[in-house]
């Protein structure tokens, strides 16, 4: 559930009207709803409720916005990192250093070392080399390093495959076969504390047996490792729950993912970490955009908004669908094509779509759009980076400023070679 309804004709964020937000600020614009990032945020911990040692670390790639995060700060939530610059806006946000996870397969020498200073509170380690410089690194600070091995349990997780992390030939974790041997060896290393093992499969997944089958695979580790003498006592178990895009197709709730959680991981008696990105943050946001022309088509007419594929890459993408409302729709229907201005085929939102039928200056939305989309935005054919917006009530505030040309060419520099 969301708080972006129909009033009076007209949609709204909370109690602001659509039009209010593309008058004062201009289109394309990011908004995003604080009461449905709590209401997300209260209904995913609520779903886990039967599990009494636990730990919520926001995957924050999928919304990196500060004041998202100060929001979810707010309810508890820790973060899940995957580079420094994800750790400064964690802190920036006020996320306490102990409640952050740092995941990702390429963290440099740099990042672990300012993470260490930082007190980050769990490494997830994803290759036995990286955890031999992070213990090296931690002992010549004096410090230990509290981590966990992310081991890649080779399960289909049944997703977009370029959103498939679990299985053996994605780049992913340590192979679920080599990974005792590897906890031998880095749980013997001074500066690093091993407490356990960690797993994601995938992003956007509808059905829960994957995931279930990947839990029940680090169950039978968990047991293996204590029989060799560890102690383990965190088990990491990922993001990775679907949001639906499109209404028809509903994926399982967060409820249904607790109790599945409840059953796969009854008796382990460790503390379990959650990293879940797309399910807190997508239906909190939306992108709102004004039609520039209706343009006929051979086939159908295209929409043309004044959002592209750098505001929004994930139809480019991922072929991926987000549902395209009018901000004042007529109760009239078309069959059209979306797309942006740039320069690209690949600059289309959809294709043959049931659209409500809109004209050259009206405003619409596109659904759905909280996760993985400001965080993924460029400025490519020298457009604007996409601004953002927060509404709270009958308030808003621009979250993030509209980038504008001017400020980007500031940042570069012509060398003394090309000067006349
Ligand atoms: N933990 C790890 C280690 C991850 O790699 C990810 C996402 C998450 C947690 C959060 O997953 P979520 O709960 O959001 O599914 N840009 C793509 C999604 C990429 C996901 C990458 N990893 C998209 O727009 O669909």
């Amino acid at each position: 559930m969301d708080h972006f309804n129909y009033r009076n004709g007209v949609l709204h964020a909370e109690d602001v009207p659509m039009s209010a937000i593309a008058d004062a600020v201009g289109t394309p614009v990011y908004v995003y709803s604080r009461a449905t990032l709590e209401r997300h945020a209260r209904v995913f911990r609520e779903a886990l409720g039967g599990i009494e040692r636990k730990h919520i670390a926001f995957a924050i790639k999928a919304n990196p916005n500060l004041a998202v995060l100060k929001v979810l700060a707010r309810q508890g939530f820790g973060a899940d990192i995957v580079s420094g610059g994800e750790m400064k806006r964690a802190l920036a946000a006020g996320m306490p250093a102990k409640d952050i996870v740092f995941s990702g397969v390429g963290k440099t020498v740099t990042e672990l070392r300012e993470a260490l200073e930082a007190g980050i509170g769990q490494f997830n380690i994803e290759l036995e080399e990286e955890g031999a410089v992070l213990a090296q690194i931690a002992a010549s600070l004096g410090k230990t390093a509290d981590a966990v091995l992310r081991v890649n349990p080779d399960v289909d997780a049944g997703t977009h495959a370029k959103i498939s992390t679990g299985k053996k030939e994605n780049k992913f974790g340590v192979p679920i076969d080599e990974a005792p041997g590897i906890f031998a060896r880095l749980s013997a290393l001074p500066g690093l504390n091993l407490r356990g093992i960690a797993a994601h499969i995938g992003s956007q997944i509808f059905d829960l047996g994957p995931i279930e089958a990947a839990y029940s695979k680090l169950g039978d580790m968990v047991r293996d490792l204590r029989a060799a003498g560890h102690v383990i006592d965190r088990v990491d178990l990922g993001g990775g729950l679907g949001v639906p895009y499109e209404r028809d197709k509903v994926p399982p709730s967060p409820a249904d993912y607790g109790s599945m959680v409840e059953r796969a991981t009854r008796g382990w008696d460790v503390t379990l970490y959650f990293e879940p990105g797309r399910v807190i943050v997508g239906n909190a946001g939306v992108l709102l955009t004004r039609v520039i022309w209706v343009k006929p088509g051979a086939v159908r007419p295209f929409i043309i908004v004044d959002a592209a594929m750098n505001d929004l890459a994930r139809p480019a993408m991922y072929d991926a669908w987000h549902d395209f409302e009018a901000v004042a729709p007529t109760g009239e229907r078309m069959v059209a094509n979306i797309a942006g201005p740039v320069c690209e085929s690949g600059d289309t939102f959809g294709i043959g779509r049931d659209i409500d039928v809109v004209k050259a200056g009206d405003l619409a939305v596109f659904r759905t759009a909280g996760a993985y989309g400001a965080t993924m935005a460029s400025t490519y054919n020298s457009r604007p980076l996409v601004p953002e917006v927060m509404v709270d009530g009958d308030k808003f505030a621009v979250v993030a400023d509209r980038v504008m040309p001017e400020t980007l060419i500031a940042a570069e520099r012509v060398p003394d070679f090309l000067r006349d």
